[in-house]
């Protein structure tokens, strides 16, 4: 189903003094420019006065072990970035700055929740990967065969990233706070045949048991041969492991070659998968592929980050099993050769300066990180971050949502000492590499913007009729492709075109509402789709919906995302049980359809209000209109509700509304 469905309304109608309140501008320093990679526009006269001259010479920055023949073949809506090219996604990450006399540079600097430490040269980074290949191989993956991951942040989720690459096993990472039951949805729709996992991993102090977690599924997954199990909180025997099935990490690299070339990938090799929510039940297998994504990844890498790879310490502060892991923890950075800041757990653990303790201890000068992270920490006053030293930053990034200008300005002022350029990057897992946010030595920034496209992207925003808008609102669509690109939906080539071709013919749109201002910035304003963004992540509606009435109370469900001071939106449930069922006023009700949905999606899909209601709001034809419920669960008056079958029903869920628990 595409996002042009029923519910897709106009793009939200706060005007942009709303956002840009804060009204300052903040061009780049001196000190700044001078130190930039680039202060002035010379990106930006290349990529217009030749677009693919611009991106063949941001690919030639790789090494390919044969050359490209075309540099863009585009057959709307499906891209071939330098077709004919053959590459190399893990040699270009690490063998090459091996072979380039810097095996010696950290790649990251580990850290474990419960405090344990790890520091990872290139040397051994490649060492591990080139094992840990070898290991998949004996287990029988082949080119072309799907591996899934599902793993704590530590650096074997990594090496497996980067084995699959070698080998040329596209691989399909799950969050690993993503429920069994998400994890074995994926699989069974990538037909994954190995599974690579760990016992546990560290979330505030208790261990969560991973594989335990995921051995019951693995019943309902046929095409899973084996599963690689990391040690990582305990180490001794691990309950249901499968002898034959199941193996150790540690055992099979022991036992592995050392040495594995290699493999030569064509530039439209699938790298890997990656599932994200959209407008339906079922989540969507992104796929990405190679030459066109690695150009992208370190192109965008080195230049929004105004990156310096022999003195930065670069730390993104995602999770892989999100994009901005893929992209941002792991291709972008290991491309351009530059040292990170890995961690695996909560930034409150064991207490609340953790973040900065780290930052500290390393030196970082890069941050990379999400706007519900910086409202946490606005939550829990500045007095963390000042009892550390945080000299060494120079760069803030923002990235999942639009970061609100009160958020920016204390970014600036509390983290980066007022010293510190804040690039607000917007993109998505199917654009692969951001696509729109400032470069540090050339845009002056508002608080809230995330300004322009960069360098060799077309971007615009259009009305509902398709015309681009100049100045003012509307959808933000892109009008060229781009060489990371998502080359479709895995197993589905028609979702592909349905999802984000056909709204505007010719043009690329995924769900975003946008404004530009009188300077030509743009703000984002947020989806204007059934997706919600709770803490930056995606999380779709209709998915949530069937989470619910899959439950066995449960007659109707509708979800919407009501604004959350903290994590941007929160998920609002409204749900009618079966047959007459009445609920007790202790919301044990509540809490069950709550936990249900964490059981089922997992716990970032919980919602946090659940209001029961004899009736939705519907229209004259059947359709649910969830603008009425958005402006209940966010207590505005309501807006035209000529179109409702029966008036009566708001009030009653609006009496509903306010007398329902909120959960934080
Ligand atoms: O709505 C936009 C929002 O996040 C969506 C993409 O989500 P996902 O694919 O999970 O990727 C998140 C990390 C890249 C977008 O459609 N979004 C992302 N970055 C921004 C943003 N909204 C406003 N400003 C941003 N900087």
């Amino acid at each position: 189903m595409s996002v042009a469905r029923e519910n897709v309304e106009a793009a939200p109608s706060a005007t942009i003094e709303d956002y840009y309140h804060e009204g300052r501008e903040f061009p780049p320093s001196e000190e700044v420019r001078e130190r930039a990679l680039i202060a002035d526009r010379s990106l930006y006269e290349a990529a217009d006065a030749d677009w693919e001259g611009f991106w063949a010479t941001q690919a030639a920055a790789l090494d390919w072990f044969e050359p490209w023949k075309t540099v863009c073949e585009w057959e709307l809506p499906f891209a071939k970035w330098f077709n004919g090219g053959k590459l190399n996604v893990s040699y270009n990450c690490l063998d090459r700055h091996v072979l380039a006399g810097n095996g010696g540079r950290v790649a990251y600097y580990w850290e474990g929740e419960p405090g344990d430490q790890r520091v990872i040269t290139y040397a051994e980074l490649l060492d591990e990967v080139q094992r840990f290949a070898n290991a998949l191989k004996g287990l029988g993956v082949t080119k072309g065969d799907r591996v899934a991951i599902y793993m704590p942040m530590i650096p074997e989720i990594v090496v497996a990233m980067l084995a699959c690459a070698r080998i040329g096993a596209p691989h399909s990472v799950v969050f690993g706070g993503f429920s069994p039951d998400a994890l074995r949805d994926r699989i069974n729709d990538a037909s994954a045949k190995v599974l690579v996992t760990a016992d546990g991993g560290w979330r505030r102090g208790a261990v969560v048991p991973l594989f335990e977690n995921a051995a019951p599924i693995l019943s309902d997954t046929r095409s899973i041969e084996h599963v690689v199990v990391v040690q990582r909180t305990g180490d001794g025997d691990v309950p249901l492991m499968q002898p034959g099935r199941d193996h150790f990490w540690h055992d099979l690299v022991l036992e592995a070659d050392a040495e594995c070339p290699p493999e030569p990938m064509d530039s439209e090799d699938l790298l890997y998968l990656l599932y994200t929510s959209g407008t339906t039940a079922k989540p969507k297998g992104i796929m990405h592929t190679t030459g066109g994504y690695l150009t992208q990844v370190a192109f965008s890498h080195r230049y929004v980050f105004d990156l310096h790879p022999d003195t930065d310490v670069y730390w993104c502060a995602a999770d892989c099993g999100w994009v901005t892991g893929h992209s941002y923890i792991v291709y972008g950075p290991l491309a351009n050769g530059c040292s990170s800041v890995m961690y695996e757990g909560t930034p409150d653990f064991p207490s609340k300066d953790r973040w900065w303790e780290i930052a500290e201890r390393y030196r970082v000068t890069t941050l990379y990180t999400a706007p519900t992270a910086i409202r946490t920490f606005i939550k829990w006053g500045s007095e963390y971050p000042r009892a550390h030293d945080l000299s060494a930053l120079r760069l803030l990034g923002s990235v999942g949502e639009p970061i609100n200008p009160e958020a920016w300005v204390w970014y600036w002022e509390h983290i980066g000492g007022g010293r510190c350029p804040v690039v607000d990057t917007w993109w998505q897992t199917e654009t692969g590499a951001i696509l729109v946010a400032p470069l540090p030595g050339v845009t002056s920034l508002k608080p809230g913007s995330a300004t322009f496209p960069l360098p060799g992207i077309g971007a615009e925003v259009v009305d509902d009729a398709g015309n681009r808008v100049e100045r003012g609102g509307g959808y933000f669509t892109l009008t060229r492709p781009w060489p990371a690109m998502l080359r479709g939906i895995y197993g589905d080539p028609e979702r592909y075109r349905e999802t984000y071709w056909s709204r505007f013919p010719g043009r690329y749109f995924a769900g975003d509402g946008a404004k530009v201002d009188e300077d030509g910035y743009l703000w984002f304003v947020g989806r204007v789709d059934d997706v919600m963004n709770v803490s930056g992540h995606r999380i779709s509606t209709t998915e949530v919906e069937s989470a619910l009435v899959d439950h066995p109370s449960v007659a109707e469900a509708a979800v919407v995302g009501a604004k959350d001071e903290t994590t941007g939106q929160g998920i609002v449930a409204f749900v009618t049980l079966r047959g007459g069922m009445q609920v007790d006023a202790s919301d044990k009700h509540g809490r069950e359809l709550r936990d249900h949905v964490a059981q089922r999606i997992g716990p970032i899909a919980r919602p946090k209000v659940v209001i029961f209601t004899d009736e939705l709001p519907k229209t004259r034809s059947g359709k649910i209109m969830r603008r009425l419920l958005r402006d209940v669960a966010e207590g505005r008056d309501l807006g035209d509700t000529t179109t409702l079958a029966d008036v009566g029903v708001v009030d009653e869920i609006r009496r509903r509304a306010e007398a329902s628990p909120t959960e934080d």
